[in-house]
């Protein structure tokens, strides 16, 4: 039987894509269900391209994630993925999924992580630190934002002409590349 695993994102999915195209021949791991907190998120129309089941849900039934948790025990889901989630996790599903549960972060923690701090947002504040480098973070999610333990980072550079565009597409290539592999180690 394969590692049934349910992917969380708001927005265009990019990361969703890549990930279920990665295992699209895979027999270990299939990737049944993509849950979003936004009707309007482009990665329903992924799903759909892709032929994925994906459903929405309002921010209040991510407070208390009983009828997510239906859901996730509808598709028999093992573990989850949040690729550009950008709600926190309700409690009763993290209960759920112990150490089952892995997050990417655009950045590398600890630094600019937090509530507030995903997608171009973190990017401008790379751009505005003057740091030279940034990356991306791959963890266990827990109760707090960005706090759980770190399985992987990889590095980029920022170079002084850098725009924050330049480095989202730098970090969203690092992204690309890791995280199926990362997925295929945690969860294999
Ligand atoms: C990704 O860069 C991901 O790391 C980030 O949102 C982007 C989603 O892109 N996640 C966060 O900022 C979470 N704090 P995508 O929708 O194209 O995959």
């Amino acid at each position: 039987m394969p590692k049934n695993i349910a992917i969380f994102a708001s927005g265009s999915g990019s990361n969703a894509e890549n990930i279920i195209q990665y295992f699209k021949k895979s027999k270990e791991f299939s990737f049944p269900l993509i849950i979003s907190n936004k009707a309007d998120a482009y990665v329903h129309q992924r799903a759909k391209n892709l032929n994925v089941k994906s459903v929405s849900f309002r921010k209040q039934d991510f407070e208390t994630g009983e009828e997510i948790l239906d859901l996730l025990h509808k598709f028999k889901i093992d573990a989850i993925v949040l690729a550009g989630f950008l709600l926190k996790v309700p409690e009763s599903i993290i209960n759920a999924y112990p150490d089952q549960i892995i997050n990417i972060h655009p950045a590398l923690l600890p630094k600019f992580g937090g509530k507030g701090m995903y997608g171009n947002h973190v990017h401008k504040a790379v751009r505005a630190s003057g740091d030279t480098e940034t990356g991306i973070t791959i963890h266990f999610v827990n109760k707090r934002y960005d706090d759980g333990n770190i399985i992987f980072q990889a590095k980029c550079t920022v170079e002084p002409h850098d725009s924050y565009e330049d480095i989202a597409r730098k970090v969203h290539e690092l992204e690309y590349e890791h995280f199926p592999k990362v997925i295929e180690m945690i969860f294999g």
